[in-house]
């Protein structure tokens, strides 16, 4: 039997407010409007903000379930526009940084989902701290949002030096968020290629296409909605819903008996 996995898509930065939850949680529900089964998982641990977004207030969080035994499927949250959040917590900060126990947990409630997912995407916190990189390594793919300021670009090729030479990864996907045109998003991705190329030998960036800068997205997040259910032919949302088709041509993993676990054991043997 050829059974297909979940594919795991981080969503990442190095430099914190350049979309990353925007972004996340309208490809949930572009992914979710193509009838994929689509997980959202709120990796900004200690500073919960993808239900925020969402005007939701979730009864558990992954809080519960380190440390109070609640199961996955009670911290596992329907919304209202077809994907289902797993919330982080706000305000706690220990969650910056998880425990090996802490870990296990995780991917034991991971293996649970395997079955029920199409896609789990991570909406990972800024910075390149050690919760960013686990959940970076964990994905299969790593979709790196810039922007057009130059501190994200110098914070992305931070982060991507980071994952080449401390954990040997080499591919990320990049998607350059507020741009003002299609060539000035072109122009900045083509800036960090050109720093990679030229000092991270065999780091290979496939630039997955742009969000531009849309006086929508702000209006959404104010109304605490995906931009997408509050303006599906505005200028962010249609961009959104193409990088969606996109994401859906990627390779998934395949399990060819079932028995090979969710892609996230392995890091139990890299750590
Ligand atoms: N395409 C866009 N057009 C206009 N404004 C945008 C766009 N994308 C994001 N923003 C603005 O940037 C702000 C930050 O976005 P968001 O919270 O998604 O970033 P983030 O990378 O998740 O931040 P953090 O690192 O703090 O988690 C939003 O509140 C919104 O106002
Ligand atoms: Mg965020």
């Amino acid at each position: 039997m050829n059974t297909e996995l979940p594919l795991v898509i981080s969503v990442t930065s190095g430099k914190g407010g350049v979309g990353k939850t925007n972004i996340s949680v309208n490809l949930a529900s572009r992914l979710a409007a193509d009838g994929k089964r689509v997980v959202l998982l709120d990796a900004d641990l200690g500073l919960a903000n993808v239900d925020v977004l969402l005007g939701l207030t979730p009864a558990h969080n992954l809080f519960h379930l380190f440390h109070e035994g609640v199961g996955l499927s009670d911290v596992l949250m329907d919304t209202p526009y077809g994907f289902r959040i797993l919330p982080a917590s706000s305000g706690v900060s220990e969650m910056l940084s998880l425990s090996a126990g802490q870990k296990i947990t995780l991917l034991e409630a991971m293996d649970e989902l395997e079955d029920a997912v199409d896609y789990l995407i991570v909406d990972t916190g800024a910075g390149i701290n050690e919760n960013v990189m686990y959940f970076n390594l964990a994905a299969q793919e790593r979709l790196v949002i810039l922007t057009p300021e130059p501190t994200s670009l110098t914070d992305a090729y931070a982060l991507i030096k980071v994952m080449q030479q401390n954990h040997d990864v080499n591919d990320f996907r990049i998607l350059v968020n507020m741009a003002g045109d299609d060539k000035s998003a072109l122009d900045i991705f083509r800036r960090l290629y050109r720093a990679c190329d030229h000092f991270l030998s065999g780091v290979g960036l496939d630039y997955v296409g742009m969000v531009p800068r849309d006086a929508g997205v702000r209006k959404a997040v104010i109304n605490q909605k995906p931009f997408c259910a509050l303006d599906r032919d505005g200028p962010a949302c249609r961009a959104v819903t193409g990088i969606a088709k996109t994401i859906q041509s990627w390779d998934v993993p395949h399990a060819l008996d079932g028995n090979i676990k969710f892609f996230w054991k392995r890091l139990l043997f890299r750590q």
